[in-house]
């Protein structure tokens, strides 16, 4: 029965949303490490130390930061005394380039590495398709770590891309084996295109076996994409220099048509209430890298503007695990 004006201003959650399995194994990794350390140190080293964001969540580093680990964007921020003390250093899930694996080599450092797996296909891939003379096409985001470590593979052979536009750009020759790969959180919709564009333009351009594409990427946009159909404005909690979390609030937009009715927020304290101002249902969905404590509050916020009832819409179902590094799970096992 419609009874319109009786009815509650409504929150649909996306499902499935936030932490992915190479999320959840890098937090893991860091966590692991700090539990297991005997702090503090008498040489007052810490117990771990993480090169970049270990994920893109600022939360996410403050938290690990608070229990005791150090996040350096470089290498060379670690002193030699880490590496004779044979302190943890952790490679954030988004991956190295070689330059910077041959590096750790070079200080003898105590690397573990929390690159994704699914980063680290995408690594062999290069590999393989160099060796077997292949020039690559990479679409992906110039500057984002996971790119910068996938064509530091091979900086002459791989030719990075970032748009649709970018494509008449390029020249092969068509004896040349050509191979496309991609980041993992690109927007499918918008990748779709940059590769048809490329399709039509090198004919003979080979892809991988399986979509670079990650599947928390792809399920949580056709989540979003569900999720849409129900509501007037959507909030993606996730942080700005997340690749998949900012593409998840442009696939919101994109499926409710207008830019200013899709919002991305670190966390509660930074929605506004205007945003809701004329809407009767809000989607909710959040980023590979965002621990849904953040998603909770932002719930809790939009109950008190009436927001009360509460409905999930589900997509496909996940069930992704990744094992620790090995080291990390001798560890574990000493718990
Ligand atoms: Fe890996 Fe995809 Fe998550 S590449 S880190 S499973 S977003």
């Amino acid at each position: 029965e419609e009874r319109p004006g009786y009815m509650a201003k409504r929150i649909v959650l996306a499902d499935p949303r936030g932490f992915c399995a190479g999320v959840d194994r890098a937090i893991v990794t860091v966590q692991t490490i700090l539990k297991t350390a005997h702090t503090p140190r008498p040489d007052g080293l810490p117990p771990v130390y993480v090169r970049r964001q270990i994920v893109h969540n600022k939360h996410v580093v403050q938290e690990l930061a608070d229990q005791g680990a150090v996040f350096v964007e470089e290498l060379a921020e670690i002193p030699d005394a880490a590496a004779q003390a044979g302190i943890p250093v952790v490679f954030s899930a988004h991956g190295v380039s070689p330059t910077v694996q041959a590096e750790a080599k070079r200080r003898g450092l105590n690397i573990i590495d929390a690159t994704c797996p699914l980063v680290g296909k995408v690594h062999r891939e290069v590999q393989r398709f160099v060796k077997q003379g292949y020039e690559i096409v990479y679409i992906g985001h110039k500057g984002h770590d996971e790119a910068v470590g996938v064509v530091g593979e091979a900086p002459e052979h791989v030719h990075l891309i970032e748009h649709v536009d970018d494509v008449p750009k390029l020249h092969f020759d068509e004896s040349q084996k050509l191979a496309l790969l991609t980041q993992t959180t690109l927007s499918i919709d918008e990748t779709a295109d940059t590769i048809a564009a490329l399709k039509q333009q090198f004919p003979w351009i080979e892809e991988p076996a399986s979509s670079d594409i990650c599947y928390a990427t792809s399920n949580r946009q056709a989540a979003v994409k569900l999720v849409a159909e129900h509501v007037d404005v959507m909030v993606i909690v996730g942080s700005a220099n997340s690749s998949n979390s900012v593409r998840l609030m442009e696939v919101a937009a994109s499926a409710l048509g207008d830019t200013t009715r899709a919002h991305r927020v670190d966390d509660a304290s930074e929605l506004d209430d205007s945003w809701f101002a004329n809407a009767e249902a809000v989607g909710i969905s959040s980023g590979a890298s965002v621990p849904d404590s953040l998603v909770q509050g932002v719930i809790e916020h939009l109950q008190q503007l009436g927001f009360t009832d509460l409905d999930t819409v589900a997509g496909a179902g996940e069930n992704m695990h990744f094992v620790l590094p090995a080291p990390v799970r001798a560890m574990a096992a000493s718990l």
